[in-house]
């Protein structure tokens, strides 16, 4: 197993190019099962997760190839339409196939992803949007067991704004007959990208990056060639990494429109940004100010950036409490914060931080994703070395993040470290 060690202190300087988002990626491979053929998507980042849904394709029997961050997926000869626990288990958003699976083949049996760090993430939007759509559901085995003749379009109304459930069924819908309105539709720009891929494979999708999406199934989708959109999240986790650290960086290739709550929250800490269409420069001195911030559905702050902000806000010169709306339990970085010696106290959904002057480096553990880059960041903001171990986590949604971090200047390394028993 892989670890960081991180000695602490050193300011980031320099450009560094964001890489393709991991969750438009994920769907994106998805619905490349929706139309037979040869699909190339440019802009696919190497991660762990995008190997993993590259093997879930496979499992269903279609060839996948990544090469210089494009993604070759012929979905021609597929004919398995399972997704098998030991791979729902790893990654939740391997139940995206549900909807492509049942719309190819009228049946689909995808593992319940069970348990996750963050507290219950129930599928039971992405069934009850099935169902809508006429599929019969049965629950066996562990496993979502989807079938349908024939779907059908129908109005859906979410009680929630759901990422997945949103992507799912305008997958599912896109072949569907008839008229499939989403009512309470996710907003984010992940989605707006799987329905502009479905669209250029000659789907009729409409009201994109609106709570109300209408999609009129059509006969037949032809395979594309497609550019994924940027990662927003890693852009705004280097951000921070720079607001903690001090020093002066650029990051291009990304879409300043999709980062616009993170932008706004660092600016209100302080912090001098230079944005354009594509580029953002941010120049860092001294500590943040406090800012209190509520997590929300796009165009808010994201809950993917909640554990980053928690690290920025541990150093600033001030109390500030942010919570997370949008995954309640979500705090599992913060007794690891405390171990650097933050002082951060949870209360209910929102974490109570008072800035300290200093943290102090030591040995961390990731328990997710964005935990592990939050503990990062801490680790680059710390005084002495901090050792993180289980960086596998970091491995399923950031590119080469070492790598990235030390051409900025960054004292970060990745070590072997010996499994004790
Ligand atoms: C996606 C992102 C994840 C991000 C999250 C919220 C991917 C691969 N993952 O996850 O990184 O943190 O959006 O922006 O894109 N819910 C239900 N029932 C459901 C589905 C969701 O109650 O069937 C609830 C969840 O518990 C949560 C809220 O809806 O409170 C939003 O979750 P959702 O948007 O579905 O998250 P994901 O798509 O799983």
């Amino acid at each position: 197993m892989d670890k960081f060690v991180i000695h602490g202190g050193k300011p980031l300087n320099g450009t560094l190019k964001i890489s393709g988002a991991k969750n438009a990626s994920l769907p994106l491979m998805a619905a490349a099962l929706l139309a037979p053929g040869v699909h190339r998507i440019h802009n696919v980042p190497d991660l762990r997760d995008v190997s993993t849904m590259a093997h879930l394709l496979r499992i269903i029997g279609a060839r996948v190839e990544l090469h210089e961050h494009t993604m070759t997926i012929d979905s021609r000869d597929c004919s398995f339409y399972e997704a098998p626990y030991e791979l729902v288990k790893t990654m939740r958003a391997s139940v995206y196939v549900l909807g492509p699976l049942l719309a190819r083949f009228g049946r689909a049996r995808v593992s319940l992803p069970g348990g996750c760090a963050w507290g219950p993430r129930p599928v039971d939007l992405h069934i009850l949007g099935m169902q809508r759509l006429g599929a019969q559901i049965n629950l066996q085995d562990g496993y979502i067991e989807a079938r349908a003749k024939e779907l059908v379009g129908a109005r859906i109304t979410f009680p929630v704004a759901s990422v997945g459930a949103t992507g799912n069924v305008m997958m599912a819908a896109a072949m569907a007959k008839g008229k499939t309105i989403i009512e309470k539709a996710a907003r984010e720009p992940e989605i707006v990208a799987l329905a502009e891929y479905i669209n250029a494979m000659g789907g009729r999708i409409t009201g994109l990056g609106t709570d109300q999406i209408e999609i009129e199934g059509v006969s037949e989708l032809k395979p594309v060639e497609f550019e994924n959109i940027p990662d927003r999240i890693e852009a705004g986790t280097f951000l921070c990494a720079v607001a903690l650290t001090g020093g002066e960086v650029t990051l291009t290739n990304l879409k300043s429109a999709h980062i616009g709550a993170v932008f706004d929250s660092l600016e209100r800490a302080g912090f001098n940004l230079t944005v354009s269409p594509e580029k953002v420069s941010i120049q860092a001195k001294g500590r943040a100010l406090p800012v209190d911030l509520r997590t929300a559905p796009f165009p808010g702050f994201p809950t993917d950036m909640q554990a980053q902000w928690i690290s920025l806000m541990s150093l600033a010169a001030g109390s500030s409490g942010i919570t997370d709306t949008i995954y309640t339990d979500r705090f599992t970085h913060v007794a690891e914060l405390q171990r650097l010696g933050a002082d951060i106290r949870v209360e209910g959904n929102t974490a109570l931080v008072r800035g300290v002057d200093h943290l102090k480096g030591a040995p961390v553990m990731s328990t997710d994703l964005r935990a592990s880059a939050s503990l990062i960041l801490a680790g680059l903001a710390a005084q002495g070395r901090t050792d993180l171990s289980r960086v596998y986590h970091i491995d399923r949604g950031y590119e080469r993040i070492e790598e990235k971090l030390r051409s900025l200047g960054a004292d970060i390394s990745r070590e072997d470290e010996p499994i004790v028993t």
